[in-house]
């Protein structure tokens, strides 16, 4: 923890690769990292909002949620907000706190049923909008949320501020993890380095006889991850307690932090950092140094 501190005072903010880059990041932001996958209700979500609130209650940074699943936005649910953001005399929104997690999600903003029918450019406008036109304040982390799939949007948030990262989640059946190699693909193009792959619902655990089922595939995801040349960050099991905090609007990681799965995402939570600090160092050295 004190090194990862020290990590961010020397580095003293995200520095792109290029200048175009570099332009892209956001005042008082020091990393952005992407939850995304090729496919949906693979549990990006689920993870972003346990990754969010691990790294805020475990490893007490300043972070921030942005829902950036302008069709489908689930971060209000998850973590039970529901209020309209203040705006603030320069027409800045101000984000929606629940957890310590500074959340912005376009599920604040419209009718979630307005939100489906969006076209492609209003998509741009709005992600613009929820990235930029927020008063962040000073964030150690902004997780963003992403929507399913490699198109629009994807591309939208990688031109709207500067990604650190991307932690690509995926169940390891075989569907999911081609979507997964797409997604993989897609941030390779926009030069966003991989922070890994991390296994979602990767076995259930009976609650009766205690025998592990691998529902979807076994090791499907660390096979995929190694042929890749990719890190495995994090695995976590298909579990009832965890669909049910969603649910509810109470991560797993707030109601159980002491259970098995709560773990398993400061573990996650964890090797985020960890990467973090790994491919900060094999960017070229901030400006200040320079
Ligand atoms: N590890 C898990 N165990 C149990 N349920 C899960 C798990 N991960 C996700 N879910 C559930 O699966 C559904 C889809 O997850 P979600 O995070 O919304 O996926 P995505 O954001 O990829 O579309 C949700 O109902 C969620 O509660
Ligand atoms: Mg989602």
């Amino acid at each position: 923890m004190e090194g990862f501190c020290r990590f961010f005072i020397r580095v003293g903010g995200v520095r792109g690769y290029s200048t175009i880059k570099k332009d892209l990041h956001i005042e008082g932001i020091k990393h952005a990292i992407a939850v995304a996958s090729g496919k949906g209700g693979v549990g990006k979500s689920t993870t972003a909002v346990n990754l969010a609130v691990a790294l805020a209650n475990k490893f007490r940074l300043k972070v921030g949620l942005l829902d950036a699943d302008v069709y489908g936005p689930n971060v209000p649910i998850m973590m039970k907000i529901n209020s309209k953001p203040e705006v603030t005399k320069d027409k800045k929104m101000v984000p929606v706190e629940n957890y310590g997690i500074k959340c912005m999600s376009m599920g604040l903003l419209v009718q979630t049923d307005d939100a489906f029918v969006w076209r492609g450019p209003m998509v741009g406008s709005a992600l613009g909008k929820m990235v930029r036109d927020v008063t962040w304040g000073n964030l150690d982390i902004l997780v963003v949320d992403m929507p399913p799939g490699t198109g629009d949007a994807q591309i939208a948030i990688s031109q709207l501020l500067h990604l650190s990262g991307a932690l690509i989640v995926s169940t390891p059946q075989d569907v999911a993890l081609m979507d997964a190699r797409r997604g993989v693909k897609m941030f390779s193009k926009v030069q966003v380095p991989i922070l890994g792959f991390v296994e979602n619902m990767s076995h259930f655990n009976c609650p009766h006889c205690g025998e592990a089922s691998f529902i979807f595939g076994k090791e499907g995801t660390h096979k995929a991850a190694t042929e890749m040349g990719l890190e495995f960050v994090g695995q976590i099991p298909l579990e009832i307690e965890i669909r049910k905090g969603c649910d509810e609007g109470v991560p797993i990681v707030i109601s159980s932090p002491d259970s098995v799965v709560s773990k398993a995402y400061g573990g996650l939570a964890q090797n985020v950092i960890n990467r973090l600090e790994v491919l900060s160092k094999e960017q070229p050295p901030p400006e200040i140094f320079l």
